[in-house]
């Protein structure tokens, strides 16, 4: 049965039983016990997973690839639409059989969707092979936790909502070695009434920027190439974000600074000044538009216009005009007519966006808009967001076209699909493909752009 966790082992002590059982593993067996962290969902998850498994090879633990060789799974998971919940539902379903065949090893379930009451509950309930449930607040519990969960074998689940100082004591463990997620602050407090993050995520808390411009020093010093700073809302980083940016600017090296996301009502003309000029600043904005119409924009609690938003798009691109922005934009909000999707595709035509995010509404039980009545069906809310992107496929890659002939800096990320073929990005977010070595993955290069498609632009290494 489920237990909530009371254990009173302190970090030190979980954390000292830890070393001492996977030493115990090492010596016995020639092997340390592997972990495989998984996660779903943003870049903000993914930097929470790159912390879990740092904090596991402090304790011993070596990462696994596949969750067959290892001993200790943790999923951690994303609430924000239910096909995000029934992904990981059904990823750990289909683990059953593998926990039966594996009587020792230890299934974990964490992050946004663990912090909902019901989900977590379900489970504990339903989910006999999950032998730990823990939410987003867990901090420095973990060691205690699991250490708890390994001496006792019975099955752990704690969900509570803490607020401790923000633990500057951990390791980020990153697999690639030239791109690093840095979060500068956590939680969000805008309340939009369709979005499950401030319930699961908690209140905003920023970090101290001494502890960030620390991080990013010695990530300079390893060689990373972009610093990539998360927050659901940077611009409301407590210590001012453009300040951040000049002091990360500051720091000597050969590097850039991208960061996400920018909530539209905190976007100041001084935020578009600081990118434009701090020269390691990635000359793009992701600010989420969500829709074009005012009266859904008001319904979803968003707090500010589509002016408003163009005042923004207007100040930077009059300074700049191949200013880059991209967007996240929900189609089919509770009480949404057609003709108030037709604002939103108008209003995407106008702006130009390089990249849009978009998404089905997906009713999020607790929030505000979830009593909202809702009389689309989700098949129709899918033929708009087809119409949606169509319609703006022609006007994407005709903004793109403006790329062609320039010569642009990229940050090679990866191999393309095609064999000798690379992907990458340059300064404005834009996908890059070339063609050229593997040996110029994590370096910067200069691409020469010869040709666009609607999401990327190609070109040849100059
Ligand atoms: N904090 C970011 C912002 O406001 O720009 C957004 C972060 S949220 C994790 C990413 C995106 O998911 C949102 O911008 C929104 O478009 C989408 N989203 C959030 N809740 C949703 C819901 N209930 N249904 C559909 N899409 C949703
Ligand atoms: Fe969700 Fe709105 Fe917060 Fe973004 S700003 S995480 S959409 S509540
Ligand atoms: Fe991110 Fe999903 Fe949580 S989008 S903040 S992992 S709900």
């Amino acid at each position: 049965m489920s237990e909530l966790y009371g254990g009173d082992e302190k970090k030190r002590g979980g954390l000292e039983f830890l070393k001492q059982w996977t030493a115990e593993i090492l010596s016995k067996t020639g092997e340390a016990p592997r972990c495989f962290v998984h996660s779903f969902g943003c870049q903000q998850n993914v930097s929470d997973g790159e912390k879990l498994t740092g904090a596991l090879m402090r304790a011993g633990f070596e990462p696994a690839d596949n969750y067959e060789n290892a001993r200790l799974l943790i999923f951690n998971t994303c609430a924000v639409r239910e096909n995000a919940e029934d992904k990981v539902f059904s990823v750990i379903g289909s683990l059953k059989a593998f926990r039966e065949q594996h009587p020792d090893v230890f299934i974990c379930v964490c992050g946004c969707m663990a912090q909902e009451k019901s989900a977590a509950e379900r489970l504990m309930n339903t989910y006999g092979q999950v032998d730990l449930v823990f939410g987003t607040f867990v901090g420095d519990e973990l060691y205690a936790m699991l250490a708890e969960l390994i001496k006792s074998r019975r099955r752990i689940m704690n969900i509570a909502e803490k607020y401790a100082d923000i633990d500057e004591d951990f390791v980020q463990h990153r697999k690639n070695g030239f791109s690093a997620f840095i979060p500068i602050m956590y939680g969000c407090n805008n309340f939009c009434t369709y979005c499950i993050v401030p319930y699961v995520r908690g209140r905003e808390r920023s970090r101290a920027p001494e502890a960030i411009e620390g991080e990013v020093r010695q990530l300079v010093a390893e060689g990373y190439k972009e610093i990539f700073l998360l927050g659901q809302n940077v611009n409301s980083y407590s210590y001012g974000f453009p300040a951040l940016l000049r002091r990360l600017n500051a720091i000597e090296g050969d590097f850039r600074i991208r960061f996400m996301s920018s909530h539209p009502k905190d976007a100041s003309s001084e935020l578009i000044d600081t990118i434009l000029g701090c020269e390691k600043v990635c000359k793009h904005l992701h600010i989420a538009l969500q829709s074009g119409n005012d009266r859904i924009l008001a319904a979803m609690n968003r707090r500010y216009t589509t002016a408003d938003f163009l005042k923004i798009v207007d100040y930077a691109r009059e300074k700049r005009p191949n200013f880059s922005f991209s967007t996240d934009i929900i189609v089919g909000f509770p009480g949404e007519t057609y003709e108030e999707f037709c604002d939103t595709k108008e209003f995407v035509k106008k702006v130009k966006f390089d990249n849009i995010y978009s998404f089905v509404y997906s009713r999020r039980s607790g929030t505000k808009a979830a009593e909202l009545p809702d009389d689309i069906s989700d098949k129709q809310k899918g033929l708009w967001l087809r119409e949606l992107l169509l319609e703006n496929r022609e006007v994407q890659s005709e903004w793109m076209k403006r790329f062609i002939g320039r010569t642009c800096r990229v940050l090679i990320d990866g191999k393309g699909k095609e064999p000798d073929t690379l992907t990458g990005k340059n300064d404005e977010n834009i996908i890059v493909n070339l063609s050229g070595s593997e040996s110029l993955i994590g370096q910067f290069v200069d691409v020469k752009i010869t040709g666009a498609m609607n999401w990327a632009v190609k070109g040849e290494l100059v």
